[in-house]
């Protein structure tokens, strides 16, 4: 079975390209039905569109409130028969309220290898720690911010001489291959939430939910 994506964004959209393109193959199991931004001036509205989907803009400032912006975007949402959301550098904030609705069904990437750096400036701050291992991360969304279940994750090394860039640019590589590995983990059943934790079926492979390059 087919299922329909949402990828929320707030700019370039370079993880949404990449779930764009991996969904084009054949044997996806998912199709990407709709790409929703909160800023109308996202870059990656304009991508979406040449690849033929829908891409709509959300203006948040123009709702007086966080929970009737939300409601806009669920029922956006609602409307497409969307199964599963893809959080793709969406930059909002989402009450329990809306986290609640898409609980088990809302997935985000986030640059770091969680519970490690949850945040912002993920790169520069492991730099600053030190650390050797790096990576990204794709979680359920839960409401506690970068806190939710583990699907996938993938590894990188940090470099000598490396700069916030060079280990930005590293990691996002891995986001563009994790990010679609753990969309098709989840839309094949093989990994579901399950009592506030991942479960994987038989059918699990290291292959699908960690990536560890040299
Ligand atoms: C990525 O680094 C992602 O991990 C984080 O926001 C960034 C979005 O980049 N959540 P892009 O818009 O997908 O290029």
């Amino acid at each position: 079975m087919t299922r329909r994506i949402a990828i929320l964004i707030s700019g370039r959209g370079s993880n949404m390209v990449s779930l764009i393109e991996a969904a084009h193959a054949a044997d996806f199991p998912a199709e990407i039905a709709l790409v929703l931004s909160n800023r109308p001036d996202a870059g990656g509205l304009d991508r979406a569109r040449q690849a033929d989907i829908e891409a709509l803009a959300i203006d948040h400032k123009a709702y007086s409130s966080r929970e009737s912006f939300e409601q806009a975007l669920d029922a956006s949402l609602r409307e497409r028969n969307i199964d599963f959301i893809c959080l793709a550098g969406f930059m909002r904030v989402l009450t329990p309220w809306f986290v609640e609705r898409w609980a088990g069904r809302m997935l985000n990437i986030h640059p770091s290898l969680l519970p490690l750096f949850r945040g912002t400036h993920t790169h520069q701050r492991a730099l600053e720690e030190g650390v050797l291992v790096h990576g990204c991360t794709v979680h359920f969304v839960v409401p506690e911010l970068d806190a939710g279940p583990i699907v996938a994750q993938a590894v990188v090394p940090v470099v000598p001489g490396d700069t916030e860039d060079t280990l930005a640019a590293r990691v996002l590589m891995q986001e563009h291959a994790l990010y679609p590995q753990a969309l098709r983990l989840i839309c094949e059943g093989r990994a579901r939430l399950e009592g506030g934790k991942v479960v994987f079926t038989n059918a699990w492979s290291a292959e699908g939910s960690l990536r560890s390059p040299k």
